[in-house]
């Protein structure tokens, strides 16, 4: 792993003395300051983990003397006070503080998971006491009801990434979603058995190979160069003629690093090859649109403010991905997705997205990160 990457997996924590207010912080500021370093390595096929933890007093009236910041007391709602000092974005501290006071350690890793945004809250509680209707009850008005707010909620993820209604599906996560389209795609494309990956995905599309190769299947883990980016004319050479899957990662969830999947995809559609990103750190933070490349992505509500354990995937429609459910329980989202669907998350979900498509910020330049 880079330095930068060791550097980005830093979990910082500061103690309660440099989040109290200002009036009891005038005596000396000291943090603590916890290193948490993973690095991996591999030799003879054997790979290994390495964690080092380090804990390093900081004194923070050091840091505001070089640095010249000076203590500034936040209004973070509800009658409470604390200071903005470390925090760049208060809107963060706001939600990360206001019901603690302060007393946990300031949450600046928005790759892992987000906070629910607590506009998309108010709107709830109706929904539980009134909107009960069963999905599957097709025939009448409850069923109808919950039926069409999910296909409301569709709208604005449909928007979001340039899809159909058609071509999302709801799943439980994102990890449903990665299962699904990996599996799927190898198991209804059986004369192919070739799928590839990268060393450095989500522990999920991981495992997922995994299982294939022990049912037979041949797994290209790519190596990435030393920025975490894949090398394409090495993606390239590696594509055969059984080649069925290829699953990069738009953002990498540890070093942040954005792929180029617009490459890649187009990479994969000229050799007839299916090409699924697992987008759950991109959609909703960077513009993503699935054009005539992507055939599977999987996303999730977690990570653009969204409420925890919903997710989705979007499943081609037009060349169509054939795929079949993980579980098989008649139910709904074509069938695809096994289970009941918690029509509030997906309500909550939909409204995440409506907010993402607001206010995402494109950047001047384009988001592939440098090699
Ligand atoms: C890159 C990545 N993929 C997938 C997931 C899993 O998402 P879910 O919890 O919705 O299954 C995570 C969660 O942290 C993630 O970081």
């Amino acid at each position: 792993m880079t330095t930068a990457a060791k550097v980005l997996r830093c979990v910082i924590s500061f103690s309660r003395a440099s989040l109290s207010p200002a009036a009891t912080v005038q005596r000396e500021l000291t943090a603590q300051l916890r290193l948490r370093c993973i690095s991996s390595s591999r030799t003879n096929g054997e790979a290994s983990v390495k964690v080092e933890v380090e804990n390093r007093r900081i004194d923070a009236s050091n840091f505001m003397n070089k640095t010249k910041l000076k203590l500034t007391e936040v209004d973070v709602g509800n009658s409470l006070r604390t200071e903005a000092i470390m925090s760049p974005s208060i809107g963060i501290l706001k939600q990360t503080t206001i019901m603690d006071e302060g007393s946990r350690p300031i949450y600046l890793d928005m790759h892992a998971t987000t906070p629910t945004d607590s506009r998309i809250l108010g709107g709830v509680p109706p929904v539980y006491t009134g909107l009960y209707g069963n999905l599957d009850s097709r025939t009448y008005t409850y069923g109808w009801e919950t039926e069409k707010a999910i296909d409301v909620s569709r709208e604005p993820v449909v928007k979001l990434m340039g899809a159909h209604p058609k071509e999302i599906i709801f799943t439980f996560g994102a990890r449903e979603s990665i299962n699904m389209s990996i599996k799927c795609v190898a198991r209804l494309y059986k004369s192919k058995k070739h799928i590839m990956t990268s060393q450095t995905e989500y522990k999920c599309v991981l495992d997922s190979c995994r299982h294939l190769q022990d049912a037979g299947f041949d797994i290209t883990y790519l190596p990435v160069k030393n920025k975490g980016l894949i090398n394409l004319e090495h993606l390239e050479k590696e594509i055969s003629q059984d080649t069925a899957l290829v699953s990069i990662m738009t953002v990498n969830n540890d070093i942040g690093v954005t792929q180029p999947v617009e490459e890649i995809g187009k990479l994969c559609r000229e050799k007839g090859v299916f090409f699924q990103p697992n987008s759950v750190q991109a959609v909703g933070k960077i513009p993503v649109q699935v054009g005539e490349w992507i055939d599977l992505m999987s996303i999730c509500g977690p990570k653009v403010y969204g409420p925890q354990v919903i997710g989705a995937c979007y499943i081609r429609h037009r060349p169509k991905v054939m795929i079949d459910p993980l579980l098989y329980s008649g139910g709904p989202e074509r069938g695809l997705h096994s289970g009941t669907l918690a029509h509030p998350l997906v309500i909550s979900f939909g409204e995440a997205y409506r907010i993402a498509k607001e206010e995402i910020k494109v950047l001047p330049s384009s988001p592939t990160s440098p090699a």
